[in-house]
């Protein structure tokens, strides 16, 4: 069967699109953000790759986020919000742009009102016992980067990554220790944003419990991009 994707004609021009995608770890943030960037090309930058990155090449910035990022505690602000700027700087605008992990708590929410203007917020909502279940089982290639997850999502052949075949790697911060700690991080500094977004008018809820190709319709539909199947 094909799938042609189909612009809505009444709605917003939901292909260009600004948006923040939030919601615990592993609720499938980057999954869908990297579905809206292969289907749709939207510009996407999710900042805990961008540290991860830093790590891998162990750069200054690498160096000083370190610690933080394995332990599942917040990078600091002024790091964040630097690489942030430079990212929107480079970006192409006539393209969508999904941020995904920013804003992670009420500071970061601020410096982005500054001069940025959010048209939806997607929250990505997940029951505690489903997040772990998800990081316990989740692998990336450490060369395309690309996640599995050997329950929902696995590779075709045991750990091997089926682009690059190289083998997959576990996160550092998906142990048991990291991920308690990154859902205590999540609830105490970023789940008030969704109060935030709620009073500014901008929050869309996802039940980010379905099936991925589930999980992706309701953010077309609710964004204002319909899928055809012919
Ligand atoms: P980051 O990389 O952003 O991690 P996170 O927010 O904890 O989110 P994850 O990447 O773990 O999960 P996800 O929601 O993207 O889920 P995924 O699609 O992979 O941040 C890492 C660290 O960087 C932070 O802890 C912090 O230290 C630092 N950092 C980042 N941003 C920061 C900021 N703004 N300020 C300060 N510090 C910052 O899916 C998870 C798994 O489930 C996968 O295996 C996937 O295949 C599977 N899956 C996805 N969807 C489904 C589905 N619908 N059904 C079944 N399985 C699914």
């Amino acid at each position: 069967m094909m799938v042609l994707l189909k612009k809505v004609d009444w709605v917003v021009q939901g292909d260009k699109m600004r948006l923040v995608f939030l919601g615990p770890p592993g609720a499938g943030k980057g999954t869908q953000a990297e579905l809206l960037k292969k289907r749709y090309d939207y510009n996407h930058i999710s900042t805990g790759e961008v540290l991860r990155q830093e790590i891998q090449k162990n750069t200054d910035l690498g160096k000083e986020v370190e610690s933080y990022v394995n332990k599942g505690e917040l990078a600091p602000d002024e790091i964040v919000t630097k690489i942030i700027k430079k990212w929107l700087k480079s970006l192409n605008n006539k393209k969508g742009i999904v941020l995904d992990g920013f804003p992670r708590n009420l500071t970061q929410a601020e410096y982005l009102e500054e001069d940025f203007s959010v048209d939806y917020v997607l929250y990505f909502d997940l029951e505690e016992n489903e997040i772990v279940e998800r990081l316990s089982n989740r692998l990336y290639c450490p060369q395309c980067e690309k996640f599995y997850n050997l329950k929902y999502n696995p590779p075709q052949n045991d750990n091997i990554c089926d682009k690059c075949e190289k083998e997959l790697i576990k996160r550092k911060d998906d142990t048991p220790e990291a991920i308690k700690k990154r859902l205590a991080v999540y609830n105490k500094n970023t789940h008030p944003l969704v109060k935030h977004y709620e009073e500014k008018g901008s929050l869309i809820h996802i039940d980010a419990s379905k099936e991925i190709d589930k999980v992706f319709e309701q953010v077309l539909e609710r964004i204002g991009l319909e899928e055809t199947k012919i």
